[in-house]
């Protein structure tokens, strides 16, 4: 293993210890408490293994002043650990995932992944484009799910260390090249992961193309503020949206915008996610419980709040912001015990939620969704922060 220390970080710390020295006023004082929490943020990066095809894969530690700890390694840009304190200090790993790179490999329902090009579902695989039909690779029934058959959580990212004054992140890089997995256009995506001391992690999306293509990335981590001791029916989560995008049987949107109120899909006031998940709705019956979009309220234009969860065993809260229209809340369905994760814990059904900040599904295909496509010259910026706490 070897540690990345930021000179700049330790020279500052240095620095504030001195000035301390030589006067008592309140503002070194302040400056030399903020120097000496930035003096914690540590960043440390190991092997962790490689691919069939040898590429090697590194896993980066980030850890912020106050002890929260994020893995992330290269294949997946995989968020493999976060560790977040309940409400009496007490450490817990709050998302699942493997023990080792080749659990991932072989089977994963993108834990912690970064998914892309696009993000969720598009009808049948295809869309046109400027005139254009583009076939997409269909990973899903007839549609195409998260990027095809391998996405970006799949590939091994390229990698570097990023100090920012009050966080510790990695930059990960990824060429996705012209007519991958069917997308037209070499797309240069970049994702940074930031520990900040803040208690956020904070994930900021770029990319750039130079032909017309869609791009939804989002983050596929799946949450268990328990820290993995029981499924997440119990857990509370709101929603800032009024509306949702209603699905077919396989999924995709229908088109419209349907209001939530009135129907198991309100989460506009704190709810329990087990409490109306068995409702006789006939959405809820499509997804199997919540695999569905909702439309954030005033989304997609500035950094607003979509979602807030808390967990009352332990008092764990992570509240999420973005700067996306669209959350896909999936409550876990799919997961059945047929997979045993993270220190021998068996995932049974709904033992983890994912709350996936997106444009909506199928926006290639729906006129009226706000547009998804990256055009040559533009560039795709979006943000998206969980924070964590205890109460
Ligand atoms: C989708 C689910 C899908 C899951 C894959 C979610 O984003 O909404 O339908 O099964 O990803 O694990």
């Amino acid at each position: 293993m070897y540690r990345i220390k930021s000179q700049r970080i330790v020279l500052a710390a240095v620095a504030a210890v001195a000035g301390a020295m030589l006067c008592s006023c309140s503002s070194v004082y302040n400056r030399m408490t903020s120097d000496q929490a930035k003096g914690r943020l540590e960043i440390n990066v190991k092997p962790f293994g490689e691919t069939s095809e040898g590429q090697q894969v590194r896993l980066y530690t980030l850890r912020n002043a106050n002890g929260l700890i994020a893995d992330v390694m290269t294949y997946g840009a995989i968020v493999v650990t976060l560790k977040t304190p309940d409400r009496n200090g007490k450490m817990g790993d709050i998302v699942l995932g493997y023990d080792n790179l080749q659990d991932y490999i072989r089977n994963s329902p993108y834990f912690g992944a970064i998914v892309g090009r696009y993000g969720n579902r598009i009808g049948q695989g295809k869309f046109t484009l400027d005139g254009v039909e583009y076939k997409l690779a269909v990973n899903n029934g007839e549609n195409h799910l998260h990027g095809g058959i391998k996405g970006f959580d799949k590939v091994v990212w390229s990698d570097e260390p990023v100090w920012r004054a009050d966080a510790v992140g990695v930059k990960l890089s990824y060429l996705s090249k012209d007519g991958e997995e069917g997308y037209p256009g070499n797309l240069n995506a970049t994702v940074i992961y930031l520990l900040t001391n803040n208690n956020e992690l904070r994930i900021e999306y770029e990319a750039t193309t130079d032909k017309a293509t869609p791009v939804n990335l989002t983050h596929h981590g799946y949450f268990n503020l328990t820290g993995g001791q029981r499924d997440i029916l119990d857990h509370v989560l709101a929603l800032n949206a009024d509306k949702f995008t209603p699905v077919d049987k396989g999924l995709i949107p229908t088109g419209e915008l349907l209001p939530v109120a009135g129907t198991p899909m309100d989460f506009t006031r704190s709810t329990a996610i087990g409490a109306r998940i068995g409702n006789d709705f006939e959405q809820l019956k499509f997804g199997g419980g919540y695999d569905h979009n909702w439309v954030l309220n005033k989304g997609g234009r500035s950094m607003i709040a979509a979602a807030r969860v808390y967990e009352p065993t332990t008092g764990r809260v992570m509240e999420i912001r973005t700067t996306e229209p669209g959350i896909q809340f999936y409550s876990g369905n799919f997961l059945d015990g047929t997979i045993t994760g993270k220190g021998g814990t068996v995932y049974k059904h709904r033992w983890g939620l994912c709350l996936e900040t997106q444009h909506y599904p199928d926006s290639p295909n729906k006129p009226n969704f706000p547009s998804t496509i990256l055009r040559p010259g533009q560039n795709y910026e979006t943000t998206t922060i969980y924070r964590f706490s205890a109460k």
